[in-house]
């Protein structure tokens, strides 16, 4: 698994297979779908229809983001389109832990991800049932915006707690990210990085690829 997912909410229509394959050659193997319902936020993107047309020509595995406000009537949809990864917003649902089971039953690792204004200690009672947390590092809804400073330390209390309970869950932050942030955010305790914007604003993927995976991997 590399640490960087791209996301492909920002891509050009036109462009996706051409970008997907400069995805693939860099060495990427996971996509993060960022997916809107003009609802929980104000933009709509795409439905599941996406990764299957995407799974019939290239084998990546799939983390659905769903900034949906009805997560109960998405998650068996994005499961069945394949999703190997679903995360739903702990600020749409009261208690999320029967979606995350069914999430884990449907074959999928159970994600949940909190919004900058949401506390961090939030999501620690559902710790022991997620394989990975998100933590916004923007407020959903658009790529291409500033990274919020504040979340590097919400990342480190989170790794904090994850420590203290003794768990593998990883943590995963998405928005405004380059591959400049990246030992600052693995330093405290990030395990993957959303990259939108940055990544297709870069001239050479794979030298993002590269550096981003060097410094997770401890070689840089
Ligand atoms: C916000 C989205 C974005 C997207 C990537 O709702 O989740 O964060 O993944 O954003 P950029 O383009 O800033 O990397
Ligand atoms: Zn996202």
């Amino acid at each position: 698994m590399t640490p960087l997912f791209p996301s492909i909410l920002s891509t050009r229509y036109f462009e996706l297979a051409e970008r997907l394959e400069a995805f693939k050659e860099a060495g990427i193997d996971w996509i993060h779908l960022d997916v809107m319902d003009g609802h929980f936020v104000n933009n709509i993107s795409f439905g599941p229809a996406a990764i299957a047309a995407i799974r019939s020509r290239f084998d990546f595995r799939f983390d659905s983001h769903l900034m949906v406000s009805n997560p109960q009537r998405m998650v068996p949809l994005f499961l069945e389109a394949g999703s190997d990864w679903v995360s739903i917003h702990l600020e749409a649902v009261s208690d999320p832990s029967g979606l995350l089971e069914i999430i884990r039953a449907g074959g999928a690792g159970p994600g949940l991800v909190i919004n900058p204004d949401t506390p961090v200690e939030e999501v620690f009672p559902w710790l022991p049932l997620l394989d990975y947390v998100l933590i916004m590092s923007v407020f959903p809804g658009y790529g291409g915006q500033a990274f919020i400073p504040a979340t590097i330390g919400r990342v480190a209390e989170l790794k904090q707690e994850i420590r203290r309970q003794g768990l593998t869950c990883r943590i995963q932050v998405d928005g405004g990210i380059n591959a400049s942030m990246s030992a600052r955010l693995r330093d405290a305790g990030a395990d993957i990085l959303v990259m939108g914007t940055a990544l297709y604003n870069a001239g050479d993927i794979p030298a993002v690829v590269k550096q981003v995976s060097n410094v997770f991997n401890g070689d840089a």
